[in-house]
């Protein structure tokens, strides 16, 4: 099965575990695009949350990986996007009921709050767990304000 083409973000609060997840996707074979920042200086995570978000909207990337210091942000930023539906995921089980139960297609973690082998497992667990569909989609059709 092909890989999945996944958009990657953060703002200085993800950045260290950006490039730590980066080195783990590209390990995995997966196509990354890393969009921003790009250090640990201070930024604003809509700036880079949004075309991250934009991204999966236009279906240019298959799913989106997010990270800021507590997830929310960056999360609630990505929400804003049709078709964007961002999940906060602080551990694996949490990250698969986001896949399974929400079809959730971008993963926003809480870089100040998990450890690295916590974030390489709720990774893992978002990109490889399918959606179960049947009820579960009939409750995601019912999220968008207006039809998208
Ligand atoms: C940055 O200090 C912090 O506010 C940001 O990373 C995030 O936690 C916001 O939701």
């Amino acid at each position: 099965m092909k890989k999945k083409k996944i958009a990657i973000v953060s703002d200085h609060a993800g950045f260290y575990l950006k490039g730590r997840i980066q080195d783990y996707l590209k390990k995995e074979k997966y196509e990354v695009r890393d969009f921003g920042s790009y250090s640990f200086e201070s930024v604003d995570y809509p700036d880079y949350a949004h075309k991250m978000a934009e991204s999966i909207s236009t279906g240019e990337y298959d799913m989106g990986i997010s990270i800021c210091g507590t997830g929310n942000g960056i999360n609630m930023t990505a929400n804003k996007h049709r078709g964007v539906r961002s999940a906060l995921c602080w551990n694996g089980e949490i990250s698969r009921l986001a896949r399974a139960h929400n079809d959730a297609n971008v993963c926003a973690l809480p870089g100040r709050f998990i450890s690295e082998s916590e974030a390489y497992l709720i990774v893992k667990t978002f990109l490889e767990t399918g959606f179960e569909g049947g009820r579960h989609k009939r409750r995601i059709d019912k999220i968008p304000i207006k039809a998208d």
